[in-house]
């Protein structure tokens, strides 16, 4: 990672914005305690010590808190938080904080034990700043590598969806890097699916003795649209870079992956709405002809809609059956969760794609990838 110099214009504008005597002078956004308990599971960050480290810091400290309480209504605080932090810190910020980021000092990071004071330390300097960032941008984090499961889940409907074209809506799809599925290289098992020919390359394990099911064999896809509250452009640096800081720092594989998806997403062009899967998904579907199989996908977003308006999203994507035979493929835990047109009952796959169970709808509701399903 380039260090920017002190002098840099980025660095200097950071060092302008005028410091707020106390953050707790503002408005809260969400309560002190909800943003404490938030912290006070660290068990999130399972891939990053890091975080798992700071995590602690930040519920034992009620300045921090008080900062991390200015985080948008619904939006997940420890995510919005440690992004913003490391926001800063990609931007060029200089502070010795940065020598515990991994994402900037690769091996060469400092023992955890100190990173406590230099996160203070940190938010104290650049307290405008951080709370500038989680009062206006939300939890957006674009995973290339859930672009498997995306295909898994096409794969497992293509039986029944036959030959029929189906229409691709993704709800919450951020830079709409999913949306790219078909431009990606898939590697599993010994095999290759998608774009032998791509940069962006996807590597998984595969752990199960049957071989990995065909990923090119998927429902002919007649038009493939997005929807998010705020659609990010992978041709705009301030949005690349705030993908970049919502990777955790120890995750290098992955902000490699999300760089080389960028790069290729910035040449081709996905169709995104802006806008609430509440009122899209249904002005989506009545622009498709009545009858032709839609597809509606979502991964890690349901986490990121407000409680008290989960009932409607589920409603505005399960509605759109009336148009048409509808799935709806979740990935929003530690599983696959597929419901089909016609059928009570949801399929959940195992994250190596082979059904797992046949249950009720919302029985137990359990999606995706269990080594992700803390991820935003
Ligand atoms: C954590 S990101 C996940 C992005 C992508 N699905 C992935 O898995 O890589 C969640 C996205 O959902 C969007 N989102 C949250 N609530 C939404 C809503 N009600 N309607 C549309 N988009 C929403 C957010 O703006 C964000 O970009």
């Amino acid at each position: 990672m380039k260090r920017v110099p002190h002098e840099d214009r980025q660095t200097t504008q950071l060092r302008q914005v005028p410091r707020r005597k106390d953050a707790g002078d503002t408005a809260l956004v969400q309560s002190s305690d909800a943003v404490r308990a938030a912290f006070t599971d660290p068990d999130q960050f399972w891939s990053s010590p890091l975080y798992r480290h700071l995590s602690g810091v930040v519920a034992g400290d009620p300045y921090l808190i008080g900062l991390a309480a200015h985080t948008r209504d619904g939006q997940v605080p420890t995510f919005a938080f440690f992004g913003a932090v490391h926001a800063l810190l990609l931007a060029g910020v200089e502070h010795p904080l940065a020598d515990y980021y991994p994402s900037l000092r690769g091996d060469g990071v400092r023992p955890l034990a100190s990173a406590g004071p230099a996160l203070l330390s940190f938010a104290r300097r650049y307290e405008y700043a951080i709370v500038d960032i989680v009062s206006t941008r939300l939890v957006q984090t674009n995973q290339v590598g859930r672009a498997v499961g995306l295909r898994l889940a096409l794969a497992a409907i293509a039986p029944s969806a036959d030959s029929r074209p189906a229409h691709l809506l993704e709800v919450g799809s951020s830079a709409g890097l999913l949306l790219r599925h078909a431009r990606y290289r898939y590697r599993l098992g010994g095999r290759q699916f998608g774009d032998r020919a791509s940069p962006v390359q996807l590597v998984t394990e595969w752990r199960s003795a049957q071989p990995p099911p065909d990923l090119d064999a998927i429902p002919v896809i007649a038009s493939t649209c997005g929807v998010d509250l705020h659609p990010l452009d992978p041709s705009v640096d301030a949005d690349r870079r705030w993908l970049e800081a919502l990777i955790w720092p120890e995750d290098r594989d992955k902000a490699a992956l999300l760089h080389d998806a960028l790069a290729l997403a910035a040449s081709v062009p996905v169709n995104v709405v802006a806008g609430d899967a509440e009122h899209v998904c249904p002005a989506w579907s009545a622009r498709i002809p009545a009858g032709e199989t839609r597809v509606v996908f979502h991964c890690a977003t349901r986490m990121h809609v407000p409680v008290d308006r989960r009932a409607s999203f589920d409603r505005a994507i399960d509605g759109i059956a009336h148009d048409g035979p509808l799935y709806r493929i979740a990935i929003e835990g530690d599983g696959i969760q597929i419901a089909e047109p016609g059928e009570a009952a949801i399929r959940r796959f195992e994250v190596d794609g082979h059904l797992a169970s046949v249950g009720r709808p919302n029985a137990g509701r359990r999606l995706a990838q269990p080594r992700d399903r803390r991820s935003p």
